[in-house]
């Protein structure tokens, strides 16, 4: 690092110190919750990137309704991320409050289908169009089901990722851009998996970068968002819409796999801090 960059980085870093200092003094409930929660969770909080919030510890919530959410502080915030997609009809609307109470106390753990879920599918297919559906219970879970299908239908192994993607727990998205090749991304522990077998990882609206890494035809599917989420908020150049949509016409095309928690969520102002320098 130049002197130069040494001293900007040392005005960034006692800046974040000092914002860091007054969000504690601002949440002094949430941080007393944040160290008590470190010593059963092993990430602190119950999921591990709850340790990445900006403030250095997340606000805890204590109820929410509406376009609002307070916090254990007993502040009021405007909720623009909407709770993420649970929340984009507003936190706790009565209808659905209700009747999920009401299952609830039909019991909700019986692992049988029900014949609500037969209007469920229909109804998913009048509004979207798919004839098939399957029910998975988080966007982790999607993804890699509709990973396993893309691969068991195309014969292909790698799956297509944009670096500093966030797909949830999905091992092949786990990666970023590292000198030119496939690397694991930023803080990951490696979990034994060969990325540069599994994954092949190009810079998101790069319509090139995707041509070429889709000419190689062993692509089983691109795993993508409307929009890029978790690493600021990327808009689609034009082209690139257009890329990324399937082309029945053109055989080298893989499968392309909308994340569904983002499909779900495209209005969500979200992003990760990345970690300090
Ligand atoms: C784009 C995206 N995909 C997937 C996930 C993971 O969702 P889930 O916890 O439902 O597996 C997230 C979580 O924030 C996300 O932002």
């Amino acid at each position: 690092m130049t002197s130069l960059a040494a001293e900007r980085a040392g005005v960034l870093n006692r800046l974040l110190d000092a914002e860091q200092e007054r969000f504690r003094t601002l949440h002094p409930r949430s941080a007393a919750a944040w160290q008590e929660g470190r010593q059963h969770y092993l990430y602190g909080g119950p999921s591990h990137w709850m340790r990445r919030w900006a403030g250095g510890f997340p606000v805890y919530a204590e109820e929410a309704q509406g376009a609002h959410i307070r916090d254990i502080d007993g502040r009021d915030y405007i909720d623009f991320c909407l709770g993420d997609t649970g929340g984009m009809c507003g936190h706790a609307p009565e209808a659905v409050t209700e009747a999920a109470l009401a299952q609830l106390k039909r019991g909700a753990t019986m692992m049988l289908p029900t014949e609500d879920s037969l209007w469920v599918g229909a109804e998913l297919s009048r509004r979207f169009g798919p004839k098939y559906w399957t029910l998975t219970t988080s966007a982790t879970d999607a993804n890699r089901a509709a990973i396993r299908i893309s691969r068991m239908i195309t014969g292909r192994r790698k799956v297509l990722v944009f670096s500093g993607c966030y797909h949830g727990g999905v091992e092949e998205a786990h990666v970023e851009i590292r000198d030119g090749r496939v690397g694991l991304r930023n803080m990951i522990h490696p979990n034994g998996i060969d990325h540069d077998a599994v994954s092949r990882v190009v810079e998101f609206n790069d319509v090139a970068a995707v041509e070429a890494a889709l000419a190689q035809g062993d692509v089983a599917c691109v795993l993508t968002e409307p929009l890029m989420t978790n690493f600021g908020m990327i808009p689609v150049d034009p082209g690139f819409t257009s890329l990324a949509r399937p082309d029945p016409a053109r055989r080298h095309r893989p499968y392309h796999r909308r994340d569904p928690h983002t499909v779900l969520r495209t209005g969500r102002l979200h992003s990760e801090p990345r970690a300090r320098a």
